[in-house]
């Protein structure tokens, strides 16, 4: 099939990838001058493990190429269908920002012959249905169909998605679907585009949930004699809970989770609908990188003014580049305002980048010159750099009383246990006091 991609960002790259691969013949569209560049030199624009090696296959087969225009290269040889996976970032008041996904959908809709339209792009419910008022003559080729990739395993959950949900309003467009993404093996949810539409935010307000109500069990678990990691094990173990998006720590600070909540809130404060668990779910994540400030507060005293302090990461996550909404970005400014100073090491972000993103903070290269002399480091990104690095190197070079706040809770205890650091994690991570009796045998080795 000869498909259009409307956006290169995460996902609009990955689907482009995972298409021509498949064998179909793809033409990913950008507007943004300096992301088509990359694309058209063979690179990325995003950062994704695995992606630029198959960008760089699947330019080879020929089957993948870029544009800016999507008119003029449809006049050429015309797409059968296009997809739209533009962005939805927040407005100012916590709606979702619908500009792109309205100008991309008239873009298409002005395209002769028509193509069949496909949204990936998430959206409040209703949405499909309001905008199709504007192009009618496009109902019966237009499917809602949300994207849930990850980022970090986003060709993985592209090619084997753990479920297909498609909105529309006639079944025209699902054998085209089906023809697009082949053999896929997971159920398919067929439905009305509101409702499919509505499936992608309850899956993202529920995954955040899960980290929200993570973080508050973590806060009860702050005594000594109760452990949090064991706690998430032992309930996470229970396949009607299981272990994802069970880790405490900093809060939710993908590019998604953050903004899909908002919105979703936002939209049932416009129907007068109460959303007491979301609204739950928002508010303790906001507050979790407070916590930080807390730890530095009880462990460094009151003033931390005068505190030299390193930043171990400003990544949400080691794999992905896109740092939207990431915890660094509300936390640094705020320790920058009220420390002595503050150097930023993260090995995937360039010096200068850093400097942009954290004015009055000091970017630093080697993670050893970061903490020498800090009071505290605080660990924001679980980089391997970080988990594996010699601590008692670390602890030699800071300065007293050399508070470390993990707050990934990816460091482990067992290993920092006897050095000269006190050890903060998000609740209570010390190893547990448990004795067995002489001769008793040994308990399994946990995760
Ligand atoms: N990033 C994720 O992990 C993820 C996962 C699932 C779903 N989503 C959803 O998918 C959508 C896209 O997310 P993203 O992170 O890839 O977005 P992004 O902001 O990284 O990329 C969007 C791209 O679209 C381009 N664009 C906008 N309008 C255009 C137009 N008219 N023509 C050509 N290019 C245009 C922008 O320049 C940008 O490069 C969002 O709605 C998001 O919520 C994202």
């Amino acid at each position: 099939m000869r498909v259009a991609i409307v956006g290169q960002g995460y996902v609009g790259v990955t689907g482009a990838v995972a298409l021509a691969r498949q064998g179909h013949h793809v033409t990913g569209i950008e507007r943004d001058p300096a992301r088509l560049a990359a694309l058209e030199a063979g690179r990325t624009p995003v950062s994704e493990p695995g992606l630029q090696q198959e960008l760089s296959l699947a330019r080879e087969t020929g089957r993948l190429a870029f544009a800016s225009d999507l008119a003029h290269t449809h006049l050429r040889e015309p797409f059968q269908v296009a997809l739209i996976t533009v962005g939805t970032p927040p407005d100012g008041s916590g709606a979702a920002d619908l500009s792109q996904v309205t100008a991309a959908l008239a873009e298409v809709a002005a395209l002769l012959p028509p193509p069949a339209v496909v949204l990936k792009s998430t959206v409040p419910p209703g949405t499909s249905a309001r905008l199709l008022q504007a192009h009618p003559q496009m109902r019966d080729r237009y499917a809602y169909n949300p994207e849930f990739l990850n980022q970090g395993s986003a060709l993985d959950d592209w090619t084997t998605p753990s479920r297909t949900v498609v909105g529309l309003w006639s079944q025209e467009p699902l054998a085209l679907l089906q023809q697009l993404y082949g053999e896929l093996t997971c159920p398919w949810v067929v439905t009305t585009p509101d409702t499919a539409e509505m499936i992608k935010y309850a899956s993202n307000a529920f995954l955040a949930m899960k980290i929200s109500f993570a973080n508050e069990v973590a806060r009860l678990c702050a005594a000594p004699d109760l452990n949090i990691d064991k706690v998430m094990q032992g309930a996470g173990c229970d396949p009607r809970i299981g272990h994802a998006f069970l880790q405490p720590g900093l809060g939710f600070g993908d590019s998604c989770l953050p903004k899909d909540t908002a919105a979703l809130a936002h939209w049932a404060a416009g129907r007068g609908v109460e959303t007491p668990l979301l609204d739950a779910a928002i508010a303790v994540n906001r507050a979790q990188p407070g916590l930080v400030r807390d730890m530095l507060r009880e462990e460094l005293g009151e003033q931390l003014a005068g505190c030299e302090i390193a930043v171990l990461g400003a990544r949400y996550e080691p794999w992905s580049d896109d740092m939207r909404a990431a915890p660094s970005r509300a936390l640094v400014p705020r320790l920058v305002a009220e420390a002595g100073a503050v150097r930023v090491w993260d090995p995937a972000t360039d010096p200068e980048d850093l400097r942009r993103l954290f004015p009055g903070a000091e970017p630093c290269q080697e993670l050893r010159t970061a903490v020498r002399g800090a009071r505290a480091a605080v660990v924001l990104t679980e980089w391997p750099e970080v988990i594996e690095a010699d601590w008692s190197l670390l602890a030699a070079a800071m300065a007293p009383p050399a508070v470390v706040v993990d707050g990934k809770n990816c460091l482990l205890p067992e290993r920092l246990a006897g050095l000269p650091l006190t050890y903060r994690g998000v609740g209570n991570r010390l190893p547990d006091r448990v004795t067995a009796p002489a001769g008793a045998p040994r308990p399994a080795a946990s995760a």
